[in-house]
């Protein structure tokens, strides 16, 4: 495990997108796992400069994303396809039909489940997986819980993850309950996973997480078996490791 800590949000971001843009210019076929969330804006918004500036280009590569609510339309303004088009994917060449996520709004929720399974074992492993980390220590929609699913599935979403997402709604009720997440093993079999965490508020879960037992009921915490992980922390996020 390789633990980085950034002065600012914008180091952090830099070098985050670094990592995609240094492995796509020597693998532009690469399959990218992706997450959505307040974490990772400033690192796509990095990446498309560094696309602009002709520094590295997506047109051969794939990428998954971890998840998305259930009964959202895609075009919903809220919806993680949206958020990915108008992050990420409306501004670099990745072709359309290179991205996959998953359809929170296909009318049965199980099948969409096992068709991004299909498509992600298709792909047979993701080169680099990004990912967020929750209040409550989930990474994707995998929710603590006395076990964890390994595959792709719809998850109830819990009340911490409703009260902390609720701030891109107009009420919590508006939040979607249920999410089709990618599960951990396929996390878990990314060949290399770079996990981002900023902010006071997540110091102690991610001290908890990388140091603490292995345990279900702290979902990131599994990451710790990983063989190739990178963090990525901001200054008040890393406030327990000094
Ligand atoms: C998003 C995802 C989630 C988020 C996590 C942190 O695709 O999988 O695990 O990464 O909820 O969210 P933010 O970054 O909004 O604090």
């Amino acid at each position: 495990m390789n633990i980085l800590t950034f002065q600012s949000t914008e180091e952090l971001n830099e070098a985050g997108a670094g990592i995609i843009v240094s492995l796509l210019q020597t693998k532009p076929d690469a399959v990218l796992g992706l997450a959505t969330g307040g974490t990772p804006v400033g690192v796509y918004e990095q990446l498309v400069k560094s696309y602009k500036k002709g520094l590295v280009s997506f047109k051969k590569a794939t990428s998954f994303n971890l998840d998305e609510y259930v009964g959202l339309p895609r075009e919903h303004e809220q919806s993680y396809y949206t958020y990915m088009k108008e992050n990420l994917f409306n501004h670099v060449d990745l072709p359309a039909e290179q991205i996959h996520i998953p359809d929170g709004n296909a009318p049965d929720p199980e099948a969409e489940c096992r068709q991004y399974e299909e498509k992600l074992a298709k792909a047979k492993q993701i080169d680099l997986q990004i990912l967020g980390l929750g209040h409550n220590g989930h990474i994707g929609f995998n929710e603590p819980d006395h076990a964890l699913v390994s595959g792709t599935h719809v998850v109830k979403l819990q009340e911490e993850t409703l009260r902390a997402n609720a701030r891109y709604f107009d009420s919590i009720e508006e939040v979607p309950k249920l999410a089709i997440t990618m599960g951990v093993g396929m996390i878990l079999k990314a060949k290399t996973i770079l996990l981002i965490v900023r902010g006071e508020d997540k110091a102690k879960i991610v001290h908890e997480a990388l140091t603490g037992p292995i345990r279900t009921e702290l979902p990131a915490s599994l990451l710790q078996t990983h063989p190739n992980l990178v963090v990525m922390l901001d200054n008040a996020a890393s406030r327990y490791f000094q």
